[in-house]
C-alpha cells in the first residue's frame, strides 16, 4: 500500500524536455501551474524559460521542489537512468508518459510500489501541438486514489484524460493495441498512395476515398469490438467472403502494376484462412478466433518479448 501525499498540488517537475516534454511543460504553465524542468541536455530545458518554466540542472533538485513529477523520455531505459538519480521519491506522485510496453509499465510500477511511491503509467496518443487542446488524448493507468489526486492537474494536458484501469500496464496495452492498427494502416496508406501515383490518379481523390474509409473504420471498430465481446460474428453488412473476393483481383492488379503491397497481401491471406476455416459467411470479427488460436494452443506468437531488456533494468535495485 503506497502512501499518498495529502494533495497533489504545488510545483510540477517535468523530466525530459524533448518535443513532447516541452509541450507538456509549456501547457502546464499556461494553466497556472508552477513548473520546474530538467533535461539531460540542459539547453532544451533552459529554452523553456521564456514560457515561464524554471530549468534546473539536476534531477534531484527538480524532484525536491515537486509534488508531482512527470517523466517524458525516449524510452524506459532512459527513464530508469533518470529515476536512479534520486535517492528517495516518496512524498510525490510520479507519472510516466514515456511510451513503452505493458511489461515495462509493470516493472516500473513494481519499482515505485517497492519504494512506497504513488505511480501512474501513461501514454500519449496525440502530437505535441495537440497537448492542452480539445483533441488531446492521454491515457493513464494505476491506483484509483492516485488518479483522483492528480486528475485536475492532468485535465490541463487534455480536457478528457482516460483512466484505463488500475492495472499499471493498461495504458501501454492500449498503446500496443492502437499501434497494431496504426502502423499497418500507415504502411497501407503508403501502399495505396504508391499505387494511385503509379497509375496517374490525383492524390486529391485518394484523400476523398480515405475520408470515407476512416469514418467507416471507426464504425467498424465499434462493431468488431462488440462482436468479439459477445461472440456473435453475424453481419448483415459485409462478410469475410465479401472481402476475400477482392483478394485475387488485387493480387492480379499488383502483378500488372509491378508493385509490392505486403499489408494488403497479409490481410488477404488471413481472410482466406477464415474462409478455409468455414467462416466465410460471418463478419470479419470472426477472424479474432483465428488470431487468438495460437495463444490458446500455447504456441509462441512472437520470438522474444520486446520489453524484456528494459523490464529487467527497471526491476534491478
Ligand atoms: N512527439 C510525439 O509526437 C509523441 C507523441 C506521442 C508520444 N510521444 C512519446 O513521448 C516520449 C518523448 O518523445 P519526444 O517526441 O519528446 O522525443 P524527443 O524529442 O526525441 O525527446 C526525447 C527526450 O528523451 C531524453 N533522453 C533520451 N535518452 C535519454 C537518456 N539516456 N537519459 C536521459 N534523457 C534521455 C532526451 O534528452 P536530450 O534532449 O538530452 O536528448 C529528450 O528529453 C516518447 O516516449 C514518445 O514515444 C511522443
Amino acid at each position: 500500500m503506497t502512501t499518498m501525499p495529502p494533495n497533489a498540488t504545488g510545483e510540477v517537475a517535468v523530466l525530459g524536455c524533448g518535443l513532447m516534454g516541452a509541450a507538456l511543460a509549456r501547457t502546464l504553465v499556461r494553466h497556472g501551474h508552477s513548473v520546474v524542468a530538467w533535461n539531460r541536455t540542459h539547453e532544451r530545458a533552459a529554452a523553456l524559460a521564456s514560457d515561464g518554466v524554471v530549468a534546473l540542472r539536476d534531477v534531484a533538485a527538480a524532484a525536491d521542489r515537486a509534488r508531482v513529477v512527470i517523466l517524458c523520455l525516449n524510452d524506459y531505459e532512459a527513464t530508469h537512468s533518470v529515476l536512479t538519480q534520486v535517492d528517495d521519491w516518496r512524498g510525490r506522485v510520479v507519472i510516466n508518459l514515456t511510451s513503452g510496453t505493458p511489461g515495462e509499465a509493470q516493472a516500473a510500477g513494481q519499482w515505485f510500489g517497492e519504494r512506497d511511491v504513488p505511480y501512474l503509467d501513461g501514454t500519449i496518443f496525440c502530437y505535441p501541438e495537440d497537448i492542452g487542446g480539445q483533441e488531446a488524448l492521454l491515457a493513464y493507468a494505476g491506483a484509483s486514489s492516485t488518479w483522483h489526486a492528480v486528475r485536475p492537474l492532468l485535465e490541463s494536458l487534455g480536457p478528457a484524460p482516460l483512466h484505463v484501469g488500475v492495472d499499471v500496464r493498461a495504458a501501454n496495452i492500449l498503446l500496443m493495441g492502437g499501434s497494431m492498427f496504426y502502423l499497418p494502416a500507415m504502411v497501407a496508406c503508403t501502399e495505396m498512395a504508391t499505387y494511385l501515383h503509379g497509375q496517374g490518379i490525383s492524390p486529391e481523390f485518394g484523400l476523398r476515398v480515405m475520408r470515407m474509409f476512416a469514418r467507416n473504420l471507426v464504425t467498424a471498430t465499434g462493431e468488431i469490438q462488440t462482436a468479439i465481446v459477445n461472440g456473435n460474428h453475424r453481419s448483415d453488412r459485409a462478410t469475410i467472403d465479401t472481402y476475400a473476393h477482392v483478394d485475387q483481383p488485387i493480387a492480379d492488379e499488383l502483378a500488372r502494376a509491378g508493385q509490392r503491397a505486403p499489408v494488403v497481401t497479409a490481410a488477404a491471406r488471413l481472410l482466406s484462412d477464415g474462409q478455409a476455416a468455414g467462416m466465410g459467411g460471418l463478419g470479419p470479427s470472426a477472424l479474432s478466433d483465428l488470431l487468438a488460436e495460437a495463444s490458446r494452443r500455447g504456441e509462441p506468437v512472437v520470438k522474444k518479448p520486446v520489453g524484456a531488456r528494459v523490464s529487467s533494468a527497471l526491476s534491478s535495485p
